[in-house]
């Protein structure tokens, strides 16, 4: 969590910083800072709150520069304060730091060096990275970094700038994301692309305890040896469109609504001559005996959805894992287990940490990710790319529907090499999933009756969610949806597990979504619906082969036919929607919901 970026060029740092922070928002919000040299030294603007008190702040006491860093924060160590907010900087104004991580060791480092005199102002761990350089530092940044990053244990990306070496805007990353982007007139430094889009689609991963050395026109990388290495600028496809609202009044409706695009694009990179479809066709399948899917939050749940595809057509079994508990269970894996991990930002640190633990047991690794250059994008011995481009509203939509849909694909071609359907039924099965995009974008153009639904629910204490086989797996997705940003209490239920508790929790007026786009479970889901609506419960149906008529305390909405394992790509929609004009009529932060961030990096 928490966004860093820096420039140095021939420009004003302060507002393109200011609007690369915009584009980092949504990796947190508590708090944002800018600071700048120039000829005066330091000059730090730093604001609790979103970026709009920043820029209210920079308006009043404009500051300026053509070198600066900036941040967004999301807190772990110290509350949202001005005080705590970054960049931070040492106890001699000297050393400017800017960090995206968690310092495990921060209180051992603080106390030896305020056993040294050094006085701390902040109740962060990220102030000990400043006062650490700013101790070490002996004229030469690069040595300075080595010397601060090989005492730190955790996790950083940091940009720093040094009043003794003022050409130079440094960087260094381990366990979190940090590109160097080199445009026409200066260059940068950033958490993500997005950040930088505005100026230049050229941009160079640094790997872990890679440092970058900037200035105005150049870009230098050193390893912890202080050796130099080269990398090449790689041209990145996304552009700057993408990471615009586009009319939409938040990113999160725009991003629903690019979803037929993005599905389009994602089945064309598997089925048309790409390189997920090269990678696709290279995995020898036949080793293993076991799927493991490890994901965290919606990607947990297009994991879900992806068991029933994969044990439905491979007959394989597939264990889905939150990455969190994983990564700390001593999982029974090895040679003949394939695991997937599933990740927009290919950063979140759980499914990392599970990624390695996978790895390090010998298991083969495939991963379903958004975010190119990623480091879970760097590290699986497989990569699928999602063809989703930028997704900046914290809750997913676009980022899950592409992951299904690659899901589904991977799994059409696992069955195909199992021996386990025919040519025919391969075929059928693309046919259904190359249908999706025209499906999908079908539904978006009626949206009316989800959005006046939802607009009568803005009151509702709790909501329940319930489905039976992948329909429930879907019915989880849209339980976490509307929790993330209406902040209205929900949980998704297998249907037959209501009776198993669940069902003491109905009363009069609670609302009941069900979704049914399973012909052959029609029946049963639907007697739950009689059961939640016998004890006064409200209902809105929703699902394709949906029998009863609407009454007093059962709406419907009738989805698109379409075989049931892909049927979520379609309920899912309808799900987002139904979230997003919930919280769009409680008139909430849709972009921004409270407490959470987009981009998990820390534990
Ligand atoms: C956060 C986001 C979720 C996301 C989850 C996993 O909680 O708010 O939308 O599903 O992280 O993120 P990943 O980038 O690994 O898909």
């Amino acid at each position: 969590m928490c966004g860093i970026i820096g420039y140095t060029g021939t420009e004003n740092a302060v507002p393109i910083i200011v609007d690369g922070l915009k584009r980092l928002e949504y990796r947190g919000y508590d708090s944002a800072g800018v600071a700048v040299m120039n000829e005066d030294g330091f000059e730090v603007v730093k604001q609790k709150g979103c970026l709009s008190a920043l820029e209210a702040m920079i308006s009043i006491k404009p500051i300026a520069g053509f070198m600066g860093i900036g941040h967004t924060r999301w807190a772990t160590h110290g509350e949202p304060s001005d005080v705590n907010s970054h960049p931070h900087l040492g106890s001699q104004n000297k050393i400017a730091v800017v960090h995206n991580g968690i310092i495990e060791n921060y209180r051992q480092i603080k106390e030896r060096l305020e056993q040294k005199g050094i006085r701390f102002v902040s109740q962060t761990d990220s102030e000990v990275i400043a006062q650490l350089a700013e101790y070490y530092h002996d004229g030469d940044i690069v040595d300075t970094m080595i010397r601060t990053a090989n005492a730190l244990e955790g996790s950083y990306a940091l940009g720093i700038m040094c009043l003794d070496e003022p050409d130079k805007l440094v960087a260094i990353k381990k366990d979190n994301p940090l590109i160097v982007g080199v445009s026409e007139h200066g260059n940068f430094i950033a958490s993500d692309v997005p950040a930088v889009l505005a100026h230049t689609n050229r941009v160079c991963y640094l790997n872990d305890r890679e440092i970058a050395v900037l200035t105005k026109n150049s870009v230098e990388f050193f390893n912890m040896d202080g050796e130099p290495i080269y990398k090449e600028p790689e041209t990145v496809t996304w552009s700057i469109d993408s990471a615009e609202k586009g009319g939409y009044e938040h990113f999160m409706l725009k991003e629903i609504m690019e979803q037929p695009r993005v599905l389009k694009e994602t089945i064309q990179s598997v089925l048309g001559d790409g390189d997920n479809r090269r990678i696709i066709d290279s995995l020898d399948v036949s080793r293993f005996d076991r799927i493991v899917i490890t994901a965290c939050g919606s990607a947990y749940n297009a994991g879900m959805v992806a068991k029933y595809v994969f044990e439905r057509l491979c007959r394989v079994t597939v264990e889905v894992e939150l990455a969190s508990e994983f990564r700390y269970k001593d999982p029974i894996v090895g040679q003949s287990t394939l695991v997937i991990l599933v990740s927009q930002s290919g950063e979140t640190a759980d499914t990392i940490a599970a990624m390695r633990e996978a790895k390090r047991k010998g298991a083969a690794t495939v991963s379903v990710v958004n975010v190119i250059g990623s480091t879970i994008a760097r590290e699986t011995d497989y990569t699928l790319y999602t063809m989703a481009g930028p997704e900046i509203a914290v809750a997913t939509t676009k980022a899950f529907s592409a992951q299904l849909v690659l899901l589904y694909l991977l799994a059409v071609s696992f069955a195909k090499k199992l021996g386990k359907i025919s040519k025919e039924t391969e075929d059928r099965l693309l046919s259904d999933i190359a249908s999706l995009p025209g499906k999908a974008a079908g539904l978006l153009k009626r949206i009316d009756p989800v959005a006046k639904y939802a607009a009568g629910c803005v009151g509702c204490k709790s909501i329940f969610f319930i489905g039976r086989n992948i329909d429930y797996a879907i019915a989880l997705e849209g339980s976490l949806k509307l929790k993330e940003i209406s902040y209205i209490h929900s949980e998704a239920y297998a249907g037959g597990e209501l009776k198993h508790g669940t069902i003491s929790l109905i009363e009069d007026n609670t609302l009941v979504v069900a979704i049914s786009c399973c012909e052959r479970l029609y029946e049963k889901i639907y007697s739950n619906v009689e059961q939640v609506i016998s004890r006064g419960a409200r209902v809105l149906f929703i699902g394709n082969c949906i029998k009863a008529e609407p009454g007093e305390q059962l709406e419907t909405i009738e989805l698109p036919e379409i075989n049931e394992l892909f049927a979520p790509s379609l309920s899912v929609i309808c799900l987002q929607l139904f979230s997003y004009y919930v919280a769009a009529n409680k008139g909430l932060d849709i972009d921004k919901p409270r407490n959470l961030a987009k981009s998990v990096t820390v534990e």
